[in-house]
């Protein structure tokens, strides 16, 4: 099979990585890419926003098959114009990813279909807005209603904090469109963990559990990032919680989508929080979520490929889906500076003396003039460590990490440390 995969982060080259694993395929072409992926397949430079590029692209290749990784086309509907265009696609369509690109939209599904949230109030009025947050009874997050790259939340601590957070969004458009609606939402409190699953809108493939590790410094301190890194499996989730996460969440939103009309397939990961009443959505992803792809696609047994048509198709019945029982633990490094301005151009050294059992997946390098490998994003690359038990995968993890360095490189020590902690003992 052909197979376009589109993306450019560490989360795409591990997919890429899988992929290419897989004896069904012919070829891989990723675009835009990056420097890790030249050797998984044909790097190709057309952006995932340019959508007749993609269609021109998938129709020059002759794809069998397109992998959308990233949220924003999803929700611009890369996936209707590829269909339309004769092509199978795995992601939701536009419709289907509402789910993750209005918090409005997210919100009423789960209030219809009685999934666990936090309560919520929408506004497009900012003096409204702050009229409530005023009144409000307890402590609110304040989001912009759109795709806002992972950067819409405010988590406040008082009324000042809220309606500062309301003027950012609504008034100074700190995020543009995407702050026209804001969600006020109640402040919860507890661990958090990301619930992927595949599905074709109706057969359910649970991955495994996995965490990442948002605040930039060790111990959960300093601003937010992408993510400094990820492990899997939550050895602090109970079973009890874990299913009702399964039961009462997943497949409560993929039914409740079929029913609505707007059948959901691809990835559906919501982002959820173990509060002291029980698992609760944060917010629902309809894709992979980065950096936890790095740490759930090196436990994949079943060929990722195989699924990705059977989801496609909406055969994923046919498909049983398998994975190691192995802990993973992935460390990324950043460049200096990131989350706030960094500098790029950083040759990367170290990278031919991994392990051959340890992964290490790209997400912001490239090749300069002379073929180096250098920096060219805040996050640079992930390690992805596995091991029978938690400990033996971050010691793999970060045996590895000290052998990569670039110029102002920095990482957190401590990706995984809470894994096999009681809940109580979970930092968030
Ligand atoms: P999101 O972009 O919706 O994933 O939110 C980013 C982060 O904000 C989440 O990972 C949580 O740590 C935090 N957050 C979002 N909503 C809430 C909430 N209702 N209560 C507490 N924290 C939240
Ligand atoms: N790891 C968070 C996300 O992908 O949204």
């Amino acid at each position: 099979m052909n197979v376009l995969l589109l993306g450019s982060g560490g989360r795409e080259h591990a997919i890429a990585w899988k992929l290419s694993q897989s004896p069904k395929l012919s070829k891989l072409w990723i675009a835009p890419g990056n420097a890790g992926m030249e050797q998984l397949g044909e790097v190709v430079d057309v952006k995932v926003m340019d959508f007749d590029g993609v269609v021109a692209l998938a129709q020059r290749i002759h794809a069998d098959l397109v992998i959308v990784g990233p949220e924003d086309p999803l929700s611009a509907g890369i996936t209707d114009r590829l269909t339309a265009a004769g092509f199978r696609v795995f992601g939701p369509t536009a419709a289907a990813a509402r789910l993750e690109g209005s918090k409005d939209f997210a919100n009423q599904l789960m209030a219809n279909a009685g999934i666990a949230t936090s309560r919520s109030q929408t506004f497009d009025d900012p003096d409204a807005a702050k009229h409530y947050v005023r009144d409000c009874a307890y402590q609110v997050v304040i989001k912009a209603d759109g795709l806002a790259a992972g950067k819409g939340v405010t988590v406040c601590n008082d009324t000042t904090e809220a309606e500062a957070a309301i003027d950012r969004i609504m008034v100074d458009r700190a995020f543009g469109d995407a702050g026209v609606r804001i969600v006020v939402e109640e402040r919860m409190y507890g661990p958090e963990v990301s619930a992927h699953a595949f599905t074709d809108g109706v057969t359910i493939r649970h991955m495994p559990f996995s965490c990442d590790h948002k605040p930039v410094f060790d111990g959960n301190i300093g601003p937010n990032t992408g993510g400094m890194g990820a492990y899997s499996p939550p050895g602090w989730l109970d079973d009890t919680t874990a299913e009702a996460i399964r039961t009462d969440v997943t497949e409560l939103a993929v039914r409740a989508m079929a029913d609505s009309g707007n059948l959901y397939s691809g990835v559906i990961y919501p982002g959820m929080m173990v509060t002291a009443n029980g698992p609760r959505v944060i917010e629902f992803n309809g894709r992979f979520g980065d950096p936890e792809t790095e740490v759930l696609l090196p436990k994949l047994r079943t060929d990722l490929l195989e699924i990705c048509v059977a989801v496609a198709d909406g055969r994923l019945s046919e498909v049983p889906v398998e994975w190691d029982d192995v802990a993973t633990v992935g460390v990324m490094i950043a460049s200096g500076g990131y989350p706030d301005a960094y500098e790029t151009g950083k040759p990367i050294s170290g990278l031919d003396s991994i392990d051959e059992d340890v992964q290490v997946f790209i997400a912001g390098a490239k090749r300069d003039a002379q073929g180096r490998i250098v920096t060219s994003g805040g996050r640079v690359l992930c390690v992805v460590g596995r091991g029978a038990s938690m400990d033996e995968a971050r010691t793999r993890a970060y045996d590895n990490v000290a052998r990569i360095s670039f110029e102002g490189a920095h990482y957190r020590t401590d990706i995984g440390a809470t894994a096999d902690q009681p809940l109580e003992a979970v930092a968030r």
